[in-house]
């Protein structure tokens, strides 16, 4: 059987780099190359200092620091680095496509193709070629026919081979995974490559969590769990504005039904929508095959999980404005997080992006603090929807240091992001900083809100 001593993977983004880096922790005899085109990126990676990693992800530093140099390497030669492999993993970005047939639903899969083509042009010896990145079905045909233009006698064997981690908790999602996927050709060279891939995992991973199915099964397992756990998010936001008519709590039905086993408590937590870099593109992507195939009620069904997203931000925003009296001209509002979730510096596709895009409509003046996320990031976000220019977005939207200067002379506070300092903060300081009537808009549920209405404020959650 082959046994795996020197792996390749290209994109060292979210995905690439912590999982190469606990491969590489828990594989010492294993060398492992992460490459990307992107030279900053890869610099980033080998800072000395281990101050300035591009990604923020708790733990993550710990792993680099142990393994980085001995057995995990970051490198800007791709070519090289697929040569010398025997395992390559591609981990490039697939976005949803901007241009042309599928636009704003299939997913791009240029650097896919890429990355095939290169592995195509460089192989000299036989390659394991696993898509770690999230494609669409049948996505390991098209790669097999790009390696196929392979000009010497190396053969190719196509995994799939899925990535759950979440970001935020990727180095323990890593660790400990509910399981990990490989699918594979059903041919003994196929199976032969799936074992390899298994005996990689099987360093940190109990067997009975490694699971072996066909390609096409892997393939749209993925897309499949990023669109019930968003389902599931649209679900409870749906039942949020329900229960701000009827006076229920979201959170207490959360609780209440989250306690049935077979609903259980995982992912009921009501917010101002989901963001991140997956669920709508992954979403959106499954539609867009759906429709391809001719299935429109199954396209139909899974768009709606999109749309009651769209309709929670708008939601959100529209209540900060008509509280505020339908106008927000010359007020300030503080908002408290960008990045999508806690514990990551990712803001792609954040709800804090729309809110504020909503906002500044209005004229808002805002003022946001978020512990990982740099002013020009919440710049270059507004700038990227197109709304307005991008001296408009640098006049009306600045980032301040800490929660005090964000609330200093606001009119409102929104809360956009889960960080625990904005939990344990102490809130009663507010008073004292904010204009009166002070308005609280949590759209995370987080903060203790009848502690807030005792101080005199407006507070309104999400559903409660
Ligand atoms: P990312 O944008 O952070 O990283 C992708 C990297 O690939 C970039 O640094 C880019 O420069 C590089 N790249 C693109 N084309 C290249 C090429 N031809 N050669 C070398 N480098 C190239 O993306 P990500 O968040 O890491 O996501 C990667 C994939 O993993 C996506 O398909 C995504 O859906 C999937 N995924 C992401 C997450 C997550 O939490 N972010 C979780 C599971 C799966
Ligand atoms: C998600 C999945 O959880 C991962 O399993 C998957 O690998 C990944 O997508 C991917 O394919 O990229 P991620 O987007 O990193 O991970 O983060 P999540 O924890 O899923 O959160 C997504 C969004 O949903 C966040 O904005 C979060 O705040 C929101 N959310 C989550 C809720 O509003 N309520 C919840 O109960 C849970």
């Amino acid at each position: 059987m082959t046994k795996i001593k020197n792996i390749c993977c290209i994109g060292a983004g979210y995905v690439g780099g912590p999982t190469m880096a606990v491969i590489a922790q828990k594989c010492p005899h294993i060398k492992v190359t992460v490459v990307d085109v992107n030279a900053e990126r890869i610099a980033a990676w080998n800072d000395s200092e281990l101050a300035n990693l591009p990604i923020y992800e708790p733990g993550l530093r710990e792993v680099v620091a142990e393994a980085r140099g001995r057995n995990l390497f970051f490198s800007t030669d791709v070519s090289a680095a697929i040569r010398d492999a025997e395992m390559i993993f591609m981990s490039v970005n697939t976005p949803t496509k901007t241009y042309g047939n599928g636009k704003g639903k299939a997913a791009d899969l240029k650097y896919i193709e890429l990355c095939a083509r290169q592995i195509a042009k460089e192989a000299t010896s036989d390659k394991i070629v696993v898509e770690k990145s999230t494609l669409p079905v049948r996505t390991a045909q098209a790669i097999k026919t790009i390696l196929s233009n392979n000009q010497t006698s190396a053969k190719f064997q196509v995994l799939s081979n899925p990535e759950f981690l979440a970001e935020g908790t990727a180095i323990e999602d890593l660790y400990s995974p509910d399981r990990v996927l490989i699918g594979g050709e059903q041919t003994p060279e196929g199976a032969e490559a799936m074992e390899a891939l298994t005996e990689i995992y099987a360093n940190w991973v109990p067997r009975e969590r490694i699971l072996q199915t066909n390609v096409w099964s892997s393939e749209l397992s993925k897309l499949v769990a990023n669109a019930f756990l968003a389902q599931r998010i649209s679900s409870i936001n749906s039942i949020s504005a329900l229960c701000e008519k009827t006076e229920a709590n979201v959170d207490e039905i959360a609780k209440a039904i989250g306690m049935d086993s077979r609903i259980g408590p995982k992912f009921l937590k009501a917010s101002v929508g989901f963001g991140g870099s997956c669920f709508q593109k992954d979403i959106l992507n499954l539609v867009y095959i759906a429709r391809t195939y001719g299935l429109d009620e199954v396209a139909d069904y899974w768009e709606q999980v999109i749309d009651l997203n769209d309709y929670q931000k708008r939601r959100f925003a529209q209540n900060i404005i008509s509280k505020l009296n339908n106008t927000l001209s010359g007020k300030k509002i503080a908002m408290l997080g960008w990045a999508f979730k806690k514990d990551t510096n990712d803001t792609r596709e954040s709800a804090a992006i729309y809110v504020a895009d909503h906002l500044l409509n209005e004229q808002a003046e805002i003022h946001v603090y978020d512990p990982k996320v740099s002013e020009s990031q919440i710049h270059k976000d507004l700038d990227y929807l197109q709304t307005r220019s991008p001296e408009e977005n640098r006049e009306m939207v600045q980032k301040v240091v800490d929660i005090e200067q964000a609330l200093a002379g606001a009119h409102a506070v929104a809360i956009l992001t889960e960080w625990d300092e904005f939990k344990t903060y102490d809130w009663a300081k507010l008073s004292a900083l904010m204009m009166k009537p002070a308005f609280v808009f949590d759209g995370r549920n987080i903060l203790d809100h009848e502690a807030l209405r005792a101080l005199g404020v407006n507070v309104y959650g999400i559903g409660r």
